[in-house]
């Protein structure tokens, strides 16, 4: 199969690839049968060794729609959990499936597991990305602006996160003026993928920045995301300080105050009201994290319909 064979890391997209998504996630909400033989007969494998909602019922869904059955795995009951090898689970799963489908810790397994399989890998969170999430994110995007985003600036508020993470390589992918506010020290994004994000950015028009504060990221910003403070598989032992680093960072009426007049606020959920963003926000009129959810589906299945069938291109 020539093209991308999987999605690894939000990196690993093309802004053709991302357009040619939205595309057909486009078709897929207004009709979500639309190719429902793709997958008949056909198994996909969704692993999972943290917890989920959104993404685990989107999955089984979109499998579902494209005529597939979906065999959900939890991380303790593979033999992996026993000692097995990820190469030897990557060859087992690519004999029985079409597609493998991964939520867990490590960046570097889901890479393993890319490399020793056979059929598409599809990254569904690490510590490190969450590229499924901005699919879905930027669907939302493209329906509240339209694709003319030139003069608009997206930022993203809180902990340098997985999602900060993906919120950065995708916007410059996307030729978008991505900002990232974080606390500095040890809560910041991680300065290599700041790099990595300016130099996609370099290349496709866009414009990288970050910043420790958060009123003057907000300054007129067409989009304000954030994620929670505490991620899965955060140390206990660090949440007092890094709640204390953090509570300027959360988004208040007093922030969203600050944005442009049409802005919107995004959050992948799950939310802690009180904590990353006040109530009055998230459930008020400029919050659009319902459509975020509904577009889990609609990106996850043009997802594997396109993987599938060989029809994303990479980098
Ligand atoms: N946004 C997201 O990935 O949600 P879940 O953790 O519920 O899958
Ligand atoms: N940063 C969060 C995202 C959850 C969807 C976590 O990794 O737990």
């Amino acid at each position: 199969m020539s093209g991308l064979k999987d999605l690894l890391r939000t990196e690993n997209l093309s802004r053709a690839d991302v357009e040619l998504i939205l595309a057909t996630a486009a078709d897929f909400a207004t009709n979500p049968l639309k190719h429902s033989d793709s997958l008949a007969h056909k198994t996909v494998a969704i692993y999972m060794t943290k917890p989920s909602t959104r993404t685990r019922l989107a999955s089984e869904t979109a499998v579902a729609h494209l005529g597939g059955t979906p065999i959900f795995l939890r991380g303790d009951e593979l033999q992996i959990g026993r000692g097995e090898t990820i190469d030897d689970t990557a060859r087992i799963i690519s004999q029985f499936c079409s597609a493998l489908i991964i939520r867990t810790y490590a960046q570097s397994d889901v890479d393993e597991l890319g490399k020793h399989a056979s059929i598409p890998v599809i990254n569904a969170l690490t510590d490190d990305d969450h590229p499924t999430q901005l699919l879905a994110d930027w669907m939302v995007i493209r329906e509240k602006f339209g694709k003319d985003i030139a003069g608009r600036k997206f930022v993203y508020v809180g902990d340098g996160n997985n999602v900060a993470n993906a919120w950065l390589l995708m916007g410059a992918t996307m030729g978008a003026h991505v900002v990232a506010a974080t606390p500095n020290g040890k809560f910041a994004v991680d300065p290599a993928v700041i790099a990595k994000a300016q130099s996609i950015a370099k290349a496709s028009g866009g414009k990288v920045e970050t910043t420790h504060d958060a009123k003057a990221a907000a300054q007129g910003a067409c989009v304000i995301y954030t994620d929670v403070w505490m991620s899965m598989g955060d140390s206990e032992s660090e949440r007092a300080e890094k709640i204390k680093a953090l509570t300027p960072f959360m988004v208040n009426d007093e922030l969203m105050a600050l944005t442009a007049k049409d802005s919107i606020f995004m959050h992948c959920l799950p939310a802690h009201r009180g904590e990353e963003v006040a109530a009055s926000v998230i459930d008020g009129e400029k919050s659009v994290v319902w459509r975020e959810a509904y577009h889990r589906r609609t990106t996850i299945q043009a997802l594997l319909y396109l993987l599938t069938r060989g029809e994303l291109k990479g980098n």
